[in-house]
């Protein structure tokens, strides 16, 4: 019997609304073709589906894309219509139009509600031009990223740890010097392949940053295009508990050393192979359920650290990975898009300790980027305090094919629920089916639930 204890008393620090934040890239057909027209121009219906995720920061313009990125290229009358240097050179890019640029950008950000977060080029960019940028958008933007993956050989301006960390300080001066006050986020590194990286960026800029970022894929394009195969469903199911493993070092870090800095999970999404980055659904990326268990399963790993992990970006918004899906005179929302609508109003809420005890467990292959896990449980919960001393729960079932019963201790009569299943371990949507995988609605009565076999679960529970 697979229990859930949920302890009130017990409260893990209230989630910051900036985790269900955003990321758009210029690469593939993420810009051009997805968010807007080859002119730059907006899709109302993309927009439309944009607005109703509540987006919180949005992240732009990459990624890689950055490091090679000269923001004046693509303001004011004159863009400079070029190639999209940094993709083309690895056979990802394409022609770089510069319609969509600073511009644009921000005003997409506010027809949908959200925050602009820009990331400044250290690639082949300078202090100066990032200092410029600053003071082009005139107070309009407040957050901003020190460069992109500099620990990464594949990047442009790619350093080692304490050089960044030097270089990042003299990009943070020179910003701060044009507008004090920039939110900073200096770029940091998993420490399971980077080991003293985040050691020397805090060392030498703790003090000046908001954040240190993180990037995580599950299970990393070393692992080659992910065919719907049961291997592979329990490795990107079960690869959130990595990602727990990694933050949980960086908050080690960070706290022996005191700082009031915090985690930016600013890119993470399930990538396996680098033609997804073209973003065309048509070649099969188009994510599955197995994809939504897997953003759950980060929302869960953030929401356990509330108080850490204040801000996270999804890779990517439209097409490239992303969670809206475009075609000419179609578009979809993936099953990864309503985990986002049903986690968003966890946020401002106060994470309360939940223990699952007695889930059946698996073992999860060694794939990509994702080591073996051992003893992975099925079932796994988190809790968010209401008002009125009520619990909005969210529980995960990973079992590819069983369902699963739980008892919710000490809580009885019936509880409105909402669940994201699909017909299948590998269920997606696509433009013929837009609505083959959606949440549905019913009650239960309390304390068993039954959890179908690959579900997110989200019960509020009420104090009568
Ligand atoms: O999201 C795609 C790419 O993945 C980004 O450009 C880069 O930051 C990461 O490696």
């Amino acid at each position: 019997m697979t229990r859930i204890a949920i302890d009130l008393d017990s409260r893990l620090g209230t989630l910051d609304s900036r985790v269900f934040s955003h990321f758009v890239e210029h690469m593939g057909r993420g810009v051009y073709g997805g968010l807007c027209d080859e002119a730059g121009r907006l899709v109302p219906r993309v927009v439309q589906l944009v607005e109703a995720l509540e987006p919180v920061l949005i992240r732009y313009p990459g990624g890689c894309f950055a490091a090679e990125y000269h923001w004046w290229e693509g303001v004011g009358d004159q863009r400079v219509d070029g190639l999209d240097t940094f993709w083309s050179r690895v056979g990802l890019g394409a022609l770089e139009s510069n319609a969509f640029g600073t511009d644009e950008f921000l005003e997409f950000c506010e027809r949908v509600g959200g925050v602009p977060y820009l990331t400044v080029n250290m690639g082949t960019g300078t202090p100066a031009e990032a200092a410029e940028w600053v003071r082009y958008t005139g107070g309009r933007v407040g957050t901003w990223s020190l460069g992109n993956e500099v620990f990464g050989p594949w990047e442009t301006g790619h350093q080692g740890p304490v050089e960044y960390a030097r270089r990042a300080e003299v990009f943070a001066d020179s910003m701060l010097a044009a507008e004090p006050g920039l939110d900073l986020v200096g770029v940091g590194a998993d420490a399971r392949n980077y080991l003293n990286w985040n050691e020397a960026v805090l060392d030498r800029i703790g003090r000046k940053l908001k954040w240190l970022s993180l990037h995580f894929y599950a299970p990393g394009p070393e692992a080659g295009c992910l065919e719907d195969t049961r291997d592979g469903y329990m490795t990107v199911t079960a690869a959130a508990y990595t990602l727990g493993r990694s933050l949980d070092e960086m908050i080690g870090l960070i706290r022996a050393k005191d700082l009031p800095i915090r985690l930016a999970l600013d890119e993470w999404a399930v990538w396996s192979c680098d033609d997804e980055l073209r973003g065309t659904a048509e070649s099969g990326e188009s994510a599955p359920i197995r994809d939504a268990l897997f953003a759950a399963s980060v929302f869960h790993r953030i929401i356990e650290r509330a108080s850490w992990v204040t801000m996270a970006c999804y890779a990517q918004l439209v097409n490239v990975l992303g969670l809206i899906q475009t075609e000419e005179g179609g578009v979809f929302a993936t099953p990864v898009y309503h985990v986002f609508k049903m986690y968003r109003d966890a946020a401002g809420k106060e994470a309360v300790r939940v223990e699952v005890d007695g889930s059946p467990t698996f073992e999860a292959p060694e794939l990509g980027r994702m080591p073996r896990t051992f003893e992975v449980p099925f079932v796994e919960a988190v809790g968010l305090a209401g008002d009125g001393g009520g619990v909005t729960l969210y529980a995960i079932n990973r079992h590819p094919s069983s369902e699963i019963e739980v008892v919710i201790e000490g809580w009885d009569g019936i509880s409105q629920i909402e669940t994201l299943a699909g017909d299948g371990p590998f269920a997606r949507n696509s433009f013929a089916e837009p609505d083959r995988v959606q949440p549905v609605t019913s009650a239960v009565t309390l304390p068993r639930v039954q959890l179908p076999p690959h579900s997110i679960t989200r019960l509020d529970l009420t104090r009568s």
